[in-house]
């Protein structure tokens, strides 16, 4: 991203949280956000995800301005390259975990069988095997949080942006996380930003940036 302001609001209840923020993002690295609460990394996060729209400044991929784009050619190229787990999960309530990890390649319009191998494969990575057929609301919140990482990888995409992935898992099912994301990065070539107040799973990153000031500092 290259020369990005974001205000939300205007006048006297204007809140600035970016002046011409550059940031370079290389395929197969793995980067950690770290920062205040309030400091911006979910807004960060949203903007790299193209989610959010910078006030100015641009997001490239690839060199192209990616909010020249159309809604709808937005929308396909986020479902096709972009994994989101979000800081609160937004998962389905009435669905089943499975179901919730099968919505991406049923929305994009994949083979079900297809789609349910490999739903099935990465909940059993993740260690949800037992908890297939539960609702959403009768998981714990890790394992909520872990559908939603299923979830993110279902269409395999390149981009992967977690927004505290592991802020609600105990040590145990973090460091399997962790381990994993590392896995996928090394095996798949996955990109990937984390916002992180983990150390543990900061320094499992190849680079850690720490948001202050609507800068951003190498650690
Ligand atoms: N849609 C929005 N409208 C107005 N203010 C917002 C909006 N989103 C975030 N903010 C404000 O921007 C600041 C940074 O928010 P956020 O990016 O969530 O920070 P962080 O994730 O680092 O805690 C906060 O003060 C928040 O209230
Ligand atoms: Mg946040």
């Amino acid at each position: 991203m290259l020369g990005v302001a974001k205000v939300f609001g205007s006048g006297a209840q204007a809140i600035e949280l970016f002046k011409d923020l550059d940031l370079v993002i290389r395929k197969g690295e793995r980067i950690a956000i770290v920062g205040a609460s309030g400091a911006g990394k979910s807004t960060l996060l949203h903007m790299i995800g193209t989610l959010e729209k910078p006030t100015t400044g641009k997001v490239l991929y690839g060199g192209r301005d990616i909010f020249l784009s159309q809604e709808k050619d937005l929308a396909r190229f986020r479902n096709r390259h972009i994994g989101f787990v979000f800081q609160f999960h937004y998962l389905l309530p009435e669905f089943s975990a499975l179901e919730n990890v099968m919505m991406p390649g049923l929305i994009a319009g994949l083979p079900r069988g297809e789609i349910q191998s490999q739903s099935l494969a990465l909940l059993d990575r993740l260690g949800l095997s037992h908890r297939l057929q539960h609702r959403v609301g009768e998981l714990s919140g890790g394992e909520q949080q872990r559908v939603a990482v299923a979830r993110a990888l279902l269409l395999r995409p390149s981009l992967f942006l977690a927004d505290e992935p592991s802020g609600n898992l105990d040590s145990r099912t973090g460091r399997t996380l962790h381990e994993l994301l590392v896995t996928l990065n090394e095996e798949l070539g996955l990109t990937m930003v984390i916002v992180t107040h983990n150390m543990e799973l900061a320094s499992m990153m190849h680079r850690t940036l720490r948001l202050v000031d609507g800068q951003l500092r190498e650690e």
